[in-house]
């Protein structure tokens, strides 16, 4: 009970430091609006997010919070505030504030883009009592019912991700925060749906970011899609420039998760040469060896198609039968 409370509180304080960044962010000629502005982020579609401003004031946020006599201990925890020789300093500073909000509405974190070349790019909430990364994805708070009726979650990478295909009229989406898809994420999506399309950026990291949330989400028992974006680098960027419709049809011809890794593979190696193309299938047999029989069996036979090879040798390849130990002996 003593623990609740404690959470009330930090809850409490968070809000009121999204609402503090929200006051600054709607004064006249504030550079965090002319920003997301000039991003293409209508008013409306601001306000639905709660999106902030952290002025570029040392420690306006820390006088403000004094003044309504909150214990700065609090305010450390939360990463709101920093100390630094024995001052306090306000942590974000002139960054648009993305208030994360939990699917009971409580605002358990922030993550912050700064609005010229300052690095990092974002800087995110540290780890709180009320904020616990690995559990939460950006979005869900206004996604989930359109998750739920549409019975499928489009999962991105990024807030502007988020923001920009919920403008757009995309609203079944969440984003992972930054990391890799955790197992605790995945279940919390698979409470809203089994149909999930990994819609991450078109970069490498992406990539391996897709491969690594298929496999996690195939032990959530999904069967996932990945979605490639064909051009620019992320979907916020594909959306603003091809709008929705565009977009839905990149949904529509996502692949499948073992089409996709197949695809991942078939790049690796060069299937003009029959040493490249052995290693290719022995790899290809491993995707296969964790579906159920009749999943593998028809990629067996579309792979063997493919290939011009003969689906028993595939079959004996995933069962690990190893002729060449027996060549050896007899
Ligand atoms: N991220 C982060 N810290 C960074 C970079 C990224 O936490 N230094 C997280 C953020 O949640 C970000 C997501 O990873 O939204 C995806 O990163 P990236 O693709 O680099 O950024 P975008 O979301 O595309 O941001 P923008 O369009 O504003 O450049
Ligand atoms: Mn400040
Ligand atoms: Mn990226
Ligand atoms: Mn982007
Ligand atoms: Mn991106």
């Amino acid at each position: 009970h003593r623990e609740d409370s404690r959470k009330e509180l930090y809850y409490q304080i968070n809000r009121e430091a999204a609402t503090y960044y929200l006051k600054s962010f709607c004064q006249k000629a504030n550079p965090g609006l002319t920003y997301m502005l000039k991003r293409g982020i209508q008013p409306v579609t601001l306000k639905k997010f709660g999106i902030g401003y952290a002025d570029g004031e040392w420690d306006s946020l820390y006088r403000y919070f004094m003044s309504k006599n909150v214990d700065v201990k609090v305010l450390k925890e939360l990463g709101l505030i920093s100390e630094s020789k024995g001052r306090f300093y306000d942590k974000f500073r002139n960054r648009v504030m993305f208030p994360i909000i939990n699917t009971r509405g409580k605002v358990i974190g922030f993550g912050g883009r700064a609005i010229d070349d300052s690095m990092p790019k974002y800087l995110n909430s540290p780890e709180s009592p009320v904020f616990m990364k690995k559990n939460n994805l950006y979005g869900l708070n206004l996604s989930r019912q359109d998750i739920s009726k549409e019975n499928c979650a489009i999962l991105v990478e990024g807030y502007m991700d988020v923001i920009s295909l919920y403008q757009s009229g995309i609203r079944n989406v969440g984003a992972s925060l930054g990391t890799a898809l955790t197992e605790n994420q995945a279940k919390v999506l698979r409470r809203y749906t089994k149909n999930i399309v990994l819609s991450y950026d078109s970069d490498s990291a992406g990539q391996a970011a897709a491969l690594r949330g298929i496999d996690i989400l195939f032990k959530e028992d999904c069967r996932p899609r990945v979605l490639h974006v064909s051009d620019g680098k992320d979907p916020d960027e594909f959306v603003k420039k091809h709008g929705r419709d565009a977009f839905k049809k990149l949904v529509d011809n996502s692949l499948n998760f073992v089409d996709y890794k197949i695809s991942v593979l078939r790049r690796k190696y060069n299937l003009d040469s029959y040493e490249e193309s052995i290693d290719f299938l022995k790899e290809a047999a491993v995707i296969f060896r964790n579906l159920s029989p009749i999943e593998a069996d028809v990629y067996i036979k579309k792979l063997a198609n493919e290939i011009k090879i003969s689906e028993n040798a595939i079959r004996l390849e995933i069962n690990g039968n190893n002729t060449q130990e027996e060549f050896v002996t007899h």
